[in-house]
């Protein structure tokens, strides 16, 4: 699309101020403006202009640079204090360069000499105003991608930070996506993710898994039918690639779809039509497709059992999630975020993952991913007695630890509890299970923090020997580390 026809889409209904005390010089420029979609108001010096900005917003301010009670450049000071998302053209008269360089320093979208020809000011106030949208757009977009990223997909390893960018990038487009990786490793998380980020976000996201129903069930599932396509049917029904009509269709355990049905998809994505059991007429869809499978696609086109030509379609913007065991380092992460999330829907006060607890944690291999160490947390909060995750609790899974258990003890090197009321940090995992009971109601980020720095002060910034210092591994230390945002201080 040119610059010019986004110029004129984005500017549907755009708020446009007039401020000039001549009645013919509004008069002029809301003839050019409303025609074009503007919505329009006047005010007649800088005084009034402000207060109408106090009770609407405006996209743009189009002010004469002389006004009755002060002039345009202070107006645009103004505004650029109380407003500053609002974009400013100055009118200027012959010989006033100066001043309309002053203005651009101070902010303003641009300035435009009197006499103007109507184009110049329509072009102009377009631009302004689509300047202003893309800005918004930007700005929404970005809050919402975080907002939804951290809410929903947690972790920071390099591993799942290259997946949240290939969700970045393929979100705002209507593009296909294949999801590929173990069962468990978060491959829904992914999809839906990648529709609310999307612009489809407001319409449905529909998930059929192709793995549970049968292949004429899914057939009319997805397709829908027509009254008296087959006996039984004695209603239209919608199919849900309709349903999806708009938004985004996910079909999960891509990898079982019968080969009959395989065809029948590919025509779908081709011809972007669609056609219920029993309808000879084709009904036009604009619907994404996300497909996800835990099978080896590739090996499955080699068998003879997946279709090419469909996996082409499919796999034009595959995006894999590995599996946990090669993301150890969001482990802490996923395990404090699933503890804080089940004991208070679980409405039990477990706070805390003892260190020990944690090493049989991360050394656990994880075959059911994260789905694995969800269900885990789970039972732990339901099984402890304290408040604090420790090794019986996660019992079965000290039987398939890949570390032999550690036989020393656990640190006491200073007396249990002697510095929780003097505001010390904490030198001990124990203590800081005291202190971290204590102050319950105290956040337990901040004493991790303060736990994680005290740890590396003592060690002159070695991460590898403050890590031991407080018995924990070096990557879940470094982790940790990594979500509080500690760097050694230049
Ligand atoms: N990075 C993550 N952060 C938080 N929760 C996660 C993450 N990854 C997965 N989960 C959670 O783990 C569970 C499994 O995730 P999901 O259902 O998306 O996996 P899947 O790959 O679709 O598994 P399957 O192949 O078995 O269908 C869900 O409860 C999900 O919320
Ligand atoms: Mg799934």
């Amino acid at each position: 699309m040119s610059p010019a026809l986004q110029g004129m889409r984005s500017r549907d209904k755009a708020r446009v101020l007039i401020v000039d005390d001549e009645e013919i010089v509004r008069e002029s420029c809301r003839r050019l403006l409303q025609p074009r979609g503007y919505r329009v108001a006047e005010a007649v010096d800088a005084g009034s202009a402000l207060r109408l900005m106090e009770t609407m917003s405006f996209d743009l301010v189009l002010s004469d640079l002389k006004l009755p009670d002060t002039n345009g450049i202070d107006l645009l000071k103004e505004i650029k204090e109380s407003h500053p998302e609002t974009e400013v053209i100055l009118v200027t008269g012959y010989g006033t360069v100066s001043t309309a360089v002053e203005a651009m320093k101070l902010g303003a979208y641009d300035y435009i000499e009197k006499p103007f020809r109507p184009d110049e000011l329509v072009s102009l106030a377009g631009k302004a105003v689509e300047k202003k949208r893309l800005r918004e757009e930007n700005l929404r977009l970005r809050k919402e991608l975080s907002v939804k990223y951290i809410k929903n997909i947690v972790g920071t390893s390099k591993a799942i930070e290259r997946v949240f960018r290939l969700i970045a990038s393929v979100a705002p487009t209507a593009s296909t996506v294949l999801i590929t990786g173990e069962s468990g490793t978060g491959k829904e998380l992914v999809a839906r993710a990648v529709h609310y980020n999307s612009p489809r976000r407001d319409r449905p996201f529909v998930v059929v898994d192709c793995g549970t129903l049968a292949g004429d069930l899914i057939e009319s599932e997805l397709f829908g039918y027509k009254k008296g396509a087959f006996t039984g049917a004695v209603t239209d029904k919608k199919g849900l690639i309709e349903e999806a009509d708009g938004g985004t269709l996910f079909l999960d355990e891509i990898g079982n779809l019968p080969l009959a049905l395989q065809s029948k998809l590919l025509r779908v994505l081709q011809e972007k039509e669609y056609r219920p059991v029993g309808d000879k007429k084709a009904a036009r869809v604009d619907t994404r497709f996300i497909t996800a499978t835990n099978k080896d696609l590739t090996a499955m086109v080699k068998e003879g059992t997946f279709r090419e030509d469909l996996f082409y379609r499919l796999a034009i913007f595959p995006i894999h999630v590995p599996p946990l065991r090669d993301r150890m380092e969001d482990i802490p992460l996923l395990a404090y975020h699933f503890l804080r999330k089940y004991s208070a829907e679980l409405g039990r006060e477990v706070t805390s993952i003892s260190a020990e607890a944690m090493r049989v944690l991360t050394s656990h291999g994880w075959p059911g991913n994260v789905r694995e160490l969800e269900n885990t947390i789970q039972r732990a909060i339901l099984l402890a007695e304290g408040s604090t995750v420790t090794p019986e609790t996660l019992g079965f899974l000290t039987l398939s630890r890949t570390e032999p258990p550690r036989t020393e003890p656990s640190r006491t090197e200073l007396p249990a509890a002697a510095s929780q009321h003097t505001g010390e940090t904490p030198r001990s995992i124990d203590e800081l299970k005291e202190i971290k009971k204590e102050l319950r109601e105290r956040s337990i980020e901040a004493v991790e923090k303060a736990f994680v720095t005290e740890a590396l002060k003592r060690n002159e910034w070695n991460i590898s020997k403050a890590a031991s210092d407080v018995g924990m591994q070096r990557p879940n230390f470094h982790a940790l580390m990594k979500k509080h945002g500690i760097t050694r201080p230049k």
